[in-house]
């Protein structure tokens, strides 16, 4: 009647679930196909960032030159896709929709209205993440527009072509040309964001794409996983986290009271967002990384900027003091976006605009290598009963 099975581990945690050669996440390093992280973020830019993961080598001149105009002539939406954001983007303000759905519900969409959504052989799988990389800055920039009651910025070509796809992100999204600095940020924030191994997201789309469902499913599938707090979503809700903070101390980031804050927040055993790591136990390699950078912009910008690193950096103290927990690089992002002024809503669909990169690598290694991913489970029900006793 029962098979015997090992005890299961409770969210998987230690677990390896398969190989990869894309990304190795360890304590002492982040390695995206042989490259560290820290190399990256000063030496790559995101879209050189994108062609070694989704390519599987750094790219020659040659080669950078023609997937960055790959993904200029890719940035424009079909009209289809205007239309259903210009729909839906009102009923933010109604509390009806999120960002993080829409971003979910057009990425679908565009599966619906690509002539190749249905074929799964590695060309097509490639073509097909080089679209999607190139049209989720668009679809983040024109709901943004459609949110803030403004005109669609450049609904014809899906941006400026003389910019790189951070600063184009930026620029759809508030119709101004960033800085090189607000650009260099975004920048890196999307190569710290773009791959990390069999995170919950990446495991969704893998576990689409082993039973051999397409490219936009499996994206669309893990979208939907990134958008919980406990994930992707800790991007914001720290953000939320820290305004709270400040209102509920009048702006007085005074450490004592702020330790009063935590305290009562330990008590409620509440998650501080932005904090702690199923794998890093020492820290998140990418959280310094951004901070320092966010820090920096921050500071260009103004002393109210800068207090919410000051802010940030007390709770962060608190936390490894107390708890001997890490922020995770969801923490630093929320400060960082915020002095960019950017939306609280779209950090997690930005999110999304950087991880596409990595989602695509797997559903391509997945598929390239496949084998159904189907688990046990522990049954814990009643015993057997007569359903007529
Ligand atoms: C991302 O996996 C990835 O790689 C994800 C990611 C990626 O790039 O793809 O790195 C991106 O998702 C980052 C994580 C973003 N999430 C958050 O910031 C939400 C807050 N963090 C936590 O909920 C938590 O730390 C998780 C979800 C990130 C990890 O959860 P685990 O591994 O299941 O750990 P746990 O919840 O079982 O915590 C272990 C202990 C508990 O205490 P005890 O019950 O053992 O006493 O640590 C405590 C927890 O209460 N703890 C926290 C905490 N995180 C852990 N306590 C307060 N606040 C926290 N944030």
């Amino acid at each position: 009647m029962t098979t015997a099975a090992p005890a299961p581990k409770a969210g998987l945690e230690g677990v390896v679930a398969g190989d990869t050669a894309i990304c190795n996440v360890e304590q002492d390093a982040l390695i995206y196909r042989g490259y560290e992280i820290h190399d990256l973020a000063e030496n790559a830019t995101f879209e050189e960032v994108a062609y070694l993961l989704l390519e599987g080598e750094k790219p020659t001149a040659e080669q950078l030159r023609f997937f960055k105009d790959e993904l200029i002539a890719n940035r424009a939406l079909p009209p289809a896709v205007i239309d259903y954001l210009k729909t839906v983007g009102p009923m933010v303000a109604q509390g009806a929709a999120v960002p993080m759905d829409i971003v979910r519900t057009a990425v679908s969409l565009l599966g619906n209205l690509d002539m190749e959504s249905q074929a799964i052989t590695p060309e097509a799988n490639l073509r097909k993440a080089k679209r999607l990389t190139a049209k989720i800055p668009t679809i983040i920039g024109h709901m943004q527009n459609v949110i803030d009651g403004k005109p669609i910025v450049a609904p014809d070509t899906g941006g400026d072509a003389n910019l790189g796809h951070a600063a184009n992100l930026l620029y759809l999204m508030s119709g101004q040309r960033p800085d090189k600095e607000a650009e260099k940020v975004v920048d890196v924030s999307l190569t710290l964001y773009a791959e990390h191994d069999y995170n919950a997201s990446t495991f969704t789309g893998r576990v689409i794409a082993g039973t051999l469902s397409d490219m936009h499913g499996a994206v669309t599938g893990a979208i939907a996983a990134l958008k919980g707090p406990l994930h992707g979503g800790a991007n914001e809700a720290a953000m939320d986290m820290l305004r709270e903070i400040m209102a509920d101390l009048n702006g007085n980031i005074d450490p004592g009271a702020v330790r009063d804050w935590m305290h009562k927040a330990f008590d409620e055993k509440r998650k501080l967002m932005g904090f702690g790591h199923r794998v890093y136990k020492n820290g998140d390699h990418r959280a310094p990384i951004l901070h320092a950078l966010g820090r920096a912009a921050a500071k260009k910008r103004g002393a109210e900027f800068v207090k919410w690193f000051e802010l940030g950096e007390i709770v962060q103290k608190i936390m490894l003091d107390e708890k001997n927990i890490h922020p995770n690089v969801d923490f630093p992002c929320g400060m960082t976006y915020y002095a960019l002024g950017i939306p609280v809503p779209q950090y997690t669909p930005i999110f999304v605009a950087a991880r596409i990169t990595g989602w695509a690598a797997h559903i391509m290694e997945q598929h390239a290598n496949n084998r159904l991913i189907r688990p046990r489970a522990n049954y814990v029900g009643p015993d057997l009963r007569k359903w007529n006793a």
